[in-house]
């Protein structure tokens, strides 16, 4: 067993934080958590001094360890566009930068370029689990799942289905997916899994929305899509599948809405009908503040779906939104669901730090197994922060964590464990 002593945060549940200043935390050989403790045991530590006992002590003294964080959407093809291009609304946007961008992944070269430093600046800002959209292109899509796995992050990775409402060299066909799938080994144990992806209603037709349903459910593969987004695109959707009751219905009608564990980024104006369905159906919403900030989408009510029971995890929505780290997607969260609840007249109450902190790691993580906090039996996936250049006075643990979160940075980290692995800095060079 390997002990570590450090202040240990996290939140194993949305309401508060749970600190253990100069506390301990054990992690057995498979890199799972065996004990957390505010003080170690005396058999414990004399254990520590005695080098056949198999266990270790590492002191990292004034230092925090907290949960690495966990990223459920962003566009690893949309990484050159990050803090570019966002005077449009969604569906200008995608026209006029998205599309364009994403059509050069044809190219196996440049998508080895832009995809090691897309899986390089995850690293770097600490976000170990991420749910990431691809493009249609198989052998770039197989390149950065193969990424992923050297660097030794988690992942889901999903090729992008769209048939319809795209540019010519966008679009794939009902028999690119399948040859996809079958090319595929799927292994439920492999940290980097596939997942199944409509980029939204628009873009596919009801053979495709058909097919991927069905390959959801034959290869038993999570769904990862945009919903409810924008109001051009609300209306759009009522146009193309008139006789369902909301778009999260369209999925649904196709097998792609909680048959098998659901991502549906947005839902900034899911009304209660689409609720119902949305929790009913175990779906899971990832909210993106940054990109609904930057695109005019609006305001998802994140308070209404936490008290409705539907779960909701946190995304950066890159190249919607413009920065890679989770940090600032937590602060967003904050302060847009601050602006919401002074709209509301105060009705609709606004996040906590430790709720959008939660969003960010427990929360996100259950989706890729048991991790995301400091919880017995999870995998240690953990990040080591030094804030010592934001922590020149006297300041408590709980505002130290706010400052990081607030105005700190990757600069702050000092180690990434994955499973209990330090990560080594991925290469942004093909050397
Ligand atoms: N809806 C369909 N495609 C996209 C995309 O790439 N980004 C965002 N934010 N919304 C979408
Ligand atoms: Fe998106």
């Amino acid at each position: 067993m390997q002990i570590y002593q450090a202040h240990i945060i996290d939140t194993p549940s949305p309401t508060r934080f749970r600190i253990l200043e100069n506390g301990y935390v054990g992690v057995d050989d498979t890199g799972h958590i065996v004990g957390l403790w505010h003080q170690l045991p005396d058999d414990l530590m004399s254990k520590t001094q005695d080098k056949s006992s198999g266990v270790t002590l590492t002191c990292f003294g004034d230092k925090m360890l907290i949960p690495a964080f966990c990223d459920l959407h962003v566009h690893a093809p949309q990484y050159r566009n990050l803090g570019l291009a966002l005077d449009e609304e969604l569906l200008e946007w995608l026209n006029k930068y998205t599309f364009p961008e994403e059509a050069r992944f044809a190219d196996i070269g440049y998508a080895e370029r832009i995809y090691r430093r897309f899986v390089h600046e995850l690293w770097m800002q600490g976000t170990l689990h991420s749910s990431v959209f691809a493009t249609i292109h198989p052998h770039s899509t197989t390149l950065l799942a193969r990424l992923f796995r050297q660097a030794g992050m988690g992942a889901y990775v999903g090729l992008v289905g769209m048939d319809r409402n795209s540019p010519d060299n966008l679009r794939n066909t009902t028999e690119d997916i399948i040859n996809y799938y079958q090319s595929l080994t799927i292994d439920s144990n492999d940290e980097v899994r596939p997942i199944i992806t409509p980029r939204f209603i628009p873009s596919c037709t009801p053979q495709m929305l058909t097919l991927l349903g069905q390959i959801a459910q034959q290869y038993n593969l999570p769904v990862q899509s945009h919903l409810s987004e924008n109001r051009s695109e609300i209306e759009w959707v009522k146009q193309l599948e008139p006789d369902t009751v909301c778009y999260a219905d369209a999925y649904r009608k196709y097998g792609l809405l909680g048959t098998t564990p659901t991502l549906m980024a947005h839902c900034c104006y899911s009304e209660e009908k689409e609720m119902g369905m949305l929790r009913d159906n175990k779906v899971t919403i990832v909210h993106c503040p940054t990109s609904n900030s930057n695109l005019a989408s609006g305001i998802a009510p994140v308070r209404t779906f936490l008290d409705n029971g539907i779960p909701v995890a946190l995304g950066t929505d890159v190249s919607a939104g413009h920065y890679m780290s989770m940090l600032r997607v937590i602060q967003y969260a904050i302060q847009v669901s601050k602006l919401h609840y002074a709209h509301s007249d105060g009705k609709i109450s606004y996040l906590s730090m430790s709720e959008a902190f939660y969003l960010a790691t427990k929360s996100g993580g259950s989706f890729f197994g048991k991790t995301g906090s400091f919880d017995i039996g999870n995998t240690f996936d953990a990040l080591l922060i030094d804030d010592s250049y934001l922590n020149y006075d006297h300041y408590s643990l709980p505002h130290r964590l706010q400052r990081y979160v607030y105005i700190g940075d990757d600069r702050d980290i000092r180690i990434r464990f994955y499973h209990n692995q330090p990560l080594t800095k991925p290469n942004i060079n093909n050397d």
